[in-house]
């Protein structure tokens, strides 16, 4: 049975997925690495994780062991942390020669949103990237919002030992599965970024589209990625045809804003229960001013092929059922 090697079981999309793998693939050995100490006997007794190692993403030498101990490697840990890719990479390749070994790496869309644009508008000659279309993913760069761990894993991926597979998704909501009530990246800025300016914004007319996803939806796609890397003794296709860009609806960002403006408003975050216009160089610290300023649009044409679907609650309705709660 093929050993897979997690990174970021306690987070949002980790959490989700270490239950996942225990159902589809419960004789597959599960090893995590993380740096919570509290989660031993949950992720042993109820995720059935086989083996688990205490650590955190700097730990160079500890994880290039990992790495060259597991057949497959999964990161929904950091799509930022370049030493952490080149460490999983390191290890993989010291692998025995001849043998092929599998890095699924989760990075995101924020690489594609197209800064031509940071007025907060939405314009209809934004670029829309496809995954299905080799020539955009070449475009990929460590430039780009988790474009330096990308270049890592598909450098590694063209050199041709490990079969390198990238899933791109959108902004995540939704809730963490197990003890730990991770928000994952968007969920948290947004809340950061009401407790620094005591209001949620949007930047300029807030018609900027803001492209979504429930966590739900992402473990079952991560699942078939990994039944076709399972399946493709030789992978077909260049890296580039290995990555999927996966989303759901496509929102304003005043919407979205206004969402959670009510949301913070309920649990007595900020005094104002509507969101705020304001021009880009008001809208804080972070990256999701970066973010609400210009169009984020792509099509997933690929993933789609592989079986990619959202048919969960929409964000707006998703943070609508939270208000009330
Ligand atoms: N959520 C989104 O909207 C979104 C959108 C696009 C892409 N992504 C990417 O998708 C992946 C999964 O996202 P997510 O929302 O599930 O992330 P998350 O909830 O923030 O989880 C990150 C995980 O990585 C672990 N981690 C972070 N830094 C670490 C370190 N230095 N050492 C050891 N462990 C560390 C965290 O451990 P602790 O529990 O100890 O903190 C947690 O398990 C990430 O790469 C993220 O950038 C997320």
């Amino acid at each position: 049975m093929p050993s897979i090697l997690l990174f970021g079981v306690s987070g949002l999309v980790g959490s989700h997925l270490v239950l996942a793998l225990k159902d589809k693939y419960p004789d597959f050995p599960v090893t995590v690495f993380l740096r919570n100490t509290s989660l031993d006997t949950y992720l042993h007794d109820t995720a059935s994780v086989r083996r688990i190692v205490h650590g955190t993403f700097d730990e160079k030498d500890k994880i290039v062991a990992l790495a060259k101990e597991h057949d497959i490697v999964i990161n929904v840990g950091s799509s930022w942390d370049v030493g952490l890719s080149e460490a999983i990479v390191e290890g993989l390749n010291q692998q025995p020669e001849g043998k092929k070994t599998t890095l699924i790496h989760m990075s995101g869309t924020g690489n594609f949103v197209d800064k031509r644009w940071k007025d907060g508008a939405s314009h209809p000659e934004a670029k829309v990237w496809d995954d299905n279309n080799p020539e955009d993913m070449k475009l990929i760069n460590p430039s780009m919002l988790n474009g330096g761990p990308d270049t890592v894993v598909l450098n590694a991926g063209k050199e041709g030992k490990i079969r390198t597979y990238i899933v791109f998704p959108s902004g995540i909501y939704g809730e963490a599965a197990g003890p730990v009530p991770a928000l994952g990246v968007i969920q948290l800025v947004f809340r950061e970024k009401v407790k620094e300016l005591g209001f949620v914004p949007y930047v300029g007319q807030g018609t900027a589209i803001f492209n979504n996803l429930h966590v739900r939806s992402i473990t079952p796609f991560m699942l078939k990625v990994l039944d076709h890397a399972l399946q493709e003794q030789s992978p077909q296709g260049s890296v580039y045809e290995r990555c999927y860009l996966i989303g759901g609806q496509e929102v304003p960002y005043k919407e979205v804003s206004e969402a959670f403006a009510k949301l913070f408003y309920a649990e007595g975050l900020t005094s104002s229960s509507e969101a705020k216009s304001v021009p880009l160089e008001e809208a804080g610290e972070g990256e999701l001013p970066m973010l609400m300023a210009s169009d984020m649009r792509f099509v997933s044409n690929r993933a789609k092929a592989l079986g990619w679907k959202h048919d969960e609650v929409g964000l707006i309705e998703y943070l609508g059922q939270q208000t009330k709660n």
